[in-house]
């Protein structure tokens, strides 16, 4: 077998949230994969990063009064922790902020400029008077064309789910700072999609194999008929003030995120080739014959399958070999939600102390390679992990190794047959029954194993795993080699050990073949498994042809895998509602905005007292207060609460002199992590009401001291 050169990616994460159950299944489902390839000894890079880039981004890092930079760092660390948590292993995990992105970008820019695949003219947009930016859709808010529900996203309307053009919204206003929006123009850069160089190559190139059927069908739905053209150009550009790479000859304009968002594979594979020397072109020039791979969910194929070949293509590039879509996680058979406690992120499902190689598990015996839903049923879950991976796999290993410890000072006999014969039918004859059929059966169906590795056929994998695992299990049962243990230091009737130990040894093996099959799933339960057996290295592929020779040492079993309580995933659902809602975030929100908000606010989800009572309300008193140079919302306060001081910034400089708050009682959340912001490091929160017609501090009765409970 040729070594193959092959990178691998998964989509860029965006750098404005965190890491949740969903994207799991793409970053595991990819991750699978890569072990697989390398476990099968060929040269395989995979990289991802942190997509950082646009205004979402931009407004958030300013609502926080930090800098995007600081606020992509941070998140950056965050999704790299969640990220290991789960055993998902990158060779380079970087940024789209970075020197090599931006340089890949101009360099594309600039070749399709060249080619004349760039165009310009003005486009209409909603603009923020006040904030003096041009608002994307989530950003403006109005009331529903269709029902008249107040307060929704300038795409859809959460309460009838009509879609429209933020243009239609009633009433828009912007979410950023409540003003009402303007239509303004400005002169917009394009990608000329609609070109025939791009038309005519996309029609190739869709249907030369490199897309599953289902999308490569979705394809010819979205480029139409020879002859017709349906695509539109690209809009590529945004205006000041925007977070990203500003374009080299146009000042005040920017790239648009999705410009430089696939570009970020080729700025990480880029910084991975400078760090070990492995040569970039070889991967990414027009002829190359390296292998490359995108794993993506379907929401995204649009982007990967039209617009980025085509900018490769036409910048001189070498296209995507094949794009992997997957579909997306439902759980108990619905979106994810909030209120339901299951929009699960990964950082809670660890915190809950559950065991990553169960979802990683899971998700493998689900997952295929259509672009399909997949279900992540809770109760299904504990049951599959519980009886496949405990108490059949696990199982072989307990079993055998204890008699092999008891007897045999753990050491491996002779497995190959010939010495030993009795009459038909007598264990010995189960035993070459077993040499023949089953142990044989173990290492014939290593082709199938890799070739649905290959194609991505995880739940089949698991099935065919599962199905040899129970196998020897069977046979494990039929020949009882716990009653022949029983009799094994009976001097008159000493069973027959020879028997005995042949069985343990070859089932031990059995387990060996087991756990180089199911590595790539687990790769941390399996190393465990690779010690326990005594290996001096990690399993291969190729090591089905080996087999462990008589008087190999393996180790005393010790715990590899526990079982799912079903307690720790109702603990995990409790802690993913919703906690008490004010946040920070209230406020910043100008008037305005705020006027709106909260007049037609909901009650939101019910929480329980645990809930309530997780967060520790104290009375406060303001010794100082103070105006923050270059803040325009915020002030700054000093609490005491009887046991200490606080320093809070408070988004309470619109309503509030702070001469006048100096002495004041109020309340503070005096639990809240720290957060560090522009200013100085706030150290928790204190509660105010607001209605759009003003911001009122919290204040007890008279009587309350600084420190008292609330509750
Ligand atoms: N930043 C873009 C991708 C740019 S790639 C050049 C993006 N980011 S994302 O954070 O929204 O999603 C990252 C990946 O996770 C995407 O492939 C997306 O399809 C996948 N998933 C996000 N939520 C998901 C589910 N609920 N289920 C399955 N996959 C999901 O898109
Ligand atoms: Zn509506």
């Amino acid at each position: 077998m040729s070594k193959r050169k092959i990178l691998v990616t998964s989509a860029l994460p965006y750098a404005n949230g965190s890491i949740h159950l969903g994207h799991l299944v793409e970053y595991i489902q990819t991750d699978i994969w890569v072990r697989f390839q390398k476990m099968q000894g060929h040269e395989v890079h995979y990289v991802c990063a942190d997509d950082t880039h646009g205004t979402p981004i931009m407004l958030r890092a300013e609502k926080e009064g930090i800098t995007p930079e600081a606020l992509i760092a941070r998140v950056q660390k965050e999704h790299e922790r969640d990220f290991a948590g789960f055993h998902v292993e990158f060779d380079n995990y970087y940024t789209t902020h970075s020197p090599e992105t931006r340089h890949y970008s101009e360099d594309i820019y600039a070749k399709l400029k060249t080619a004349g695949l760039i165009t310009s003219r003005a486009v209409e947009q909603f603009y923020d008077p006040v904030k003096q930016m041009f608002l994307p859709d989530r950003f403006i808010k109005g009331e529903c064309p269709k029902c008249g529900a107040k307060d929704q996203y300038g795409d859809n309307c959460e309460a009838c789910g009509a879609a429209y053009a933020p243009t239609d919204l009633k009433n828009p206003y912007s979410a950023v700072s409540g003003a009402i929006p303007v239509k303004k123009a400005s002169e917009h850069f394009f990608f000329k999609l609609s070109d025939n160089r791009c038309v005519d190559f996309l029609r190739a190139w869709t249907t030369s194999g490199t897309l599953q059927p289902e999308a490569a069908n979705k394809m010819r739905e979205w480029l139409g008929e020879a002859g017709e053209n349906k695509l539109s150009d690209w809009d590529i550009s945004r205006d000041a003030p925007y977070f990203g790479f500003e374009i080299p000859d146009a000042p005040g304009k920017y790239f648009y995120v999705w410009l430089d968002a696939p570009v970020g594979y080729m700025g990480s594979f880029r910084k991975l080739c400078d760090d070990k020397g492995i040569d970039f072109d070889e991967f990414w020039q027009k002829d190359s014959t390296a292998e490359l791979y995108h794993f993506i969910g379907k929401d995204i194929l649009y982007f990967h399958a039209l617009f980025w070949p085509a900018m490769l293509e036409n910048a001189g590039y070498r296209t995507p070999s094949k794009i992997f879509a997957h579909g997306f996680l439902t759980v108990n058979g619905e979106k994810m939600s909030k209120s339901r406690g299951t929009f699960i992120t990964a950082e809670s499902y660890l915190q809950q102390g559950l065991n990553p190689e169960w979802l990683r598990y899971y998700y493998a015996a689900k997952l295929n390679a259509t672009m399909e839903d997949i279900d992540l049923n809770l109760e299904d879950f504990v049951a599959r992990v519980n009886s496949d991976l405990v108490g059949k796999y696990i199982n072989i290993a307990s079993r055998a190794s204890g008699i092999l410890h008891k007897h045999f000072q753990g050491k491996i006999g002779n497995m190959v047959l010939g010495l030993h014969t009795q009459g038909i039918g007598s264990p010995t004859e189960n035993i070459r029954e077993y040499r023949d059929v089953v142990l044989e059966k173990l290492v014939l169906h290593a082709d199938s194993i890799a070739r649905l590795y290959e194609q991505r056929q995880y739940s089949a994998v698991t099935r065919l795993i599962m199905e040899l695992t129970d196998n020897v299990n069977e046979w494990w049962n039929d020949l009882a080699p716990w009653e022949l243990s029983k009799n094994f230091s009976k001097p008159k009737n000493p069973g027959d050990p020879e028997l005995l130990l042949r069985v343990c040894s070859v089932v031990i093996e059995s387990f060996r073949l087991l756990t180089l099959y199911i590595k790539p799933i687990l790769p941390e339960l399996t190393k465990n498994a690779e010690n326990f057996l005594g290996l001096d290295r990690e399993l291969k592929f190729e090591d089905v042809n080996l087999h462990l020779s008589e008087g190999h040492q393996i180790n005393p079993y010790q715990h590899l895998i526990t079982r799912i309580d079903p307690k720790q995933i109702d603990a995990m659902t409790e802690a993913n509602k919703p906690a008490l809602a004010p946040t920070s975030d209230t406020h910043s929100r100008t008037r305005h905005a705020e006027a709106q908000q909260h007049a037609t606010a909901p009650i939101t989800d019910i929480i329980s007292i645990d809930d309530f009572t997780k967060i520790d309300l104290r009375v406060a008193r303001i010794v100082n207060a103070e105006h923050v140079e270059g803040a325009d919302k915020l002030l700054k306060l000093t609490l005491d609460i009887g046991t200490e001081q606080r320093t809070v910034f408070a988004g309470i400089k619109s309503a509030y002199d702070p001469e006048k708050l100096k002495g004041r009682l109020t309340v503070m959340v005096a639990n809240l992590a720290p957060r560090k912001m522009k200013f100085g490091l706030s150290e928790g929160m204190v509660l105010a009401a607001g209605d759009g017609n003003g911001l009122y501090l919290l204040g007890p009765d008279e009587g309350a001291q600084p420190g008292m409970r609330i509750k």
